[in-house]
């Protein structure tokens, strides 16, 4: 089978792609999926970049689909010809948090799926929601997931209420579609007036270029006639924060998510406190988060938006269009 390998200390050409003989038959409690598809996310290219150093050698790719071709004694989830998608956080089942850092994720502390096959327990996938394709359902890992939590589990989204995303990436345009198809009215940034008329055709109520009007936050409180939005799904980290809370209104949530803009810095911890702000750190989410949004895609008429599919053998030129910023919504890879 083909697998891609990441040699150290990381950098895109540090990826190889390579021949290796196909995992055996599944143990009690394993499937083997032939993996057919994976997604690029900033996670990813965090890893592969060499940004977030891992094993020599180590498979990249946290987001996996497929069909299951082989069950292993005990398994009655799954059967063979089942389309499968994998999950982050293979051991963090169900319930509260329990994993607060990468080393079980798939693709950087583990193997991931930039591979044609693969033996894991069964617990490490769902079910893909019926209808999608398999570079669709790869798209759900972690991108989908997160937008998922962030409005749905945690910031318990109803209709009538506002969102506020950030950017074209994968996460936002997801929480876009997620939060139309829940009823929101939603506003959306991007440094692209291309990408702008994107968001209008996806259906963004309202949509700032944050180049042209750094002070975006008062801009989102004008747009809600000085109320400011229910939700945020905050993707950029320090650089965004401040505005971000200038634009959420007393009391209403900020998913804190991304990194795009850096890891730390000056927060207006006054401003977050007198409006009663509730920010809430968030890492994807659990499995059983995943099943529960796998059904309700299914009822939703929400196909992902992706921008631009590769061979797996082009994977470094899959990060390249990542890192020139130019892709809106996902990238994938298709095997
Ligand atoms: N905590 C979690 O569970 C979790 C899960 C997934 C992703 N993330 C994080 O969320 C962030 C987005 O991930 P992704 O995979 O969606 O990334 P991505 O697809 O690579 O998104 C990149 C896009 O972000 C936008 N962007 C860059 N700088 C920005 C800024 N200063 N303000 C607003 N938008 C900006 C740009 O949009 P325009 O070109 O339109 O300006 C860019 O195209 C990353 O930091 C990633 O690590 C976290």
């Amino acid at each position: 089978m083909k697998v891609v390998t990441l040699a150290s200390p990381g950098g895109l050409d540090q990826l190889r792609v390579e021949q290796r003989s196909a995992p055996g038959d599944p143990g009690p409690g394993e499937i083997k999926v032939r993996i057919h598809a994976s997604s690029l996310n900033f996670h990813d290219y965090g890893v592969v970049a060499g940004a977030m150093p891992t094993e020599d050698g180590r498979i990249p790719m946290s987001d996996g689909a497929g069909v299951v071709a082989a069950v292993g004694e005990g398994v009655d989830e799954f059967a063979v010809g089942d389309s499968v998608v994998s999950t982050f956080f293979p051991e963090w089942l169900s319930g509260l948090a329990e994993v607060g850092d990468f080393k079980t994720v798939p693709g950087d502390g583990v193997d991931g799926y930039a591979r044609e096959e693969v033996v894991r327990p069964a617990t490490c996938f769902t079910r893909s929601p019926k209808g999608y394709s398999h570079a669709e359902a790869a798209t759900l890992t972690t991108a989908g997931l997160t937008a998922w939590r962030a409005l749905v589990v945690e910031g318990g989204i109803k209709p009538g209420d506002s969102v506020l995303v950030l950017g074209t990436g994968g996460v936002s345009i997801f929480a876009l579609q997620i939060a139309k198809r829940l009823g929101a009215t939603v506003i959306a940034t991007s440094s692209s007036d291309a990408k702008i008329a994107k968001l209008k055709a996806l259906g963004a109520d309202h949509t700032i270029n944050y180049r042209d009007e750094p002070e975006w936050g008062q801009k989102v409180k004008q747009l809600t006639d000085g109320r400011g939005v229910d939700h945020v799904v905050e993707v950029g980290g320090p650089v965004t924060l401040a505005q971000s809370i200038d634009a959420v209104r007393i009391g209403g949530s900020i998913v804190l998510i991304g990194v795009l803009t850096g890891q730390g810095g000056e927060i207006p911890t006054v401003k977050l406190m007198a409006k009663q702000i509730r920010l809430h750190g968030v890492i994807v989410g659990s499995r059983k988060d995943q099943q529960d949004m796998v059904r309700a895609l299914e009822t939703m008429a929400l196909k992902p938006v992706i921008d631009s599919r590769f061979a797996l053998e082009d994977i470094a030129d899959a990060f390249r269009h990542q890192e020139a910023q130019k892709h809106f919504g996902k990238i994938c890879l298709e095997f």
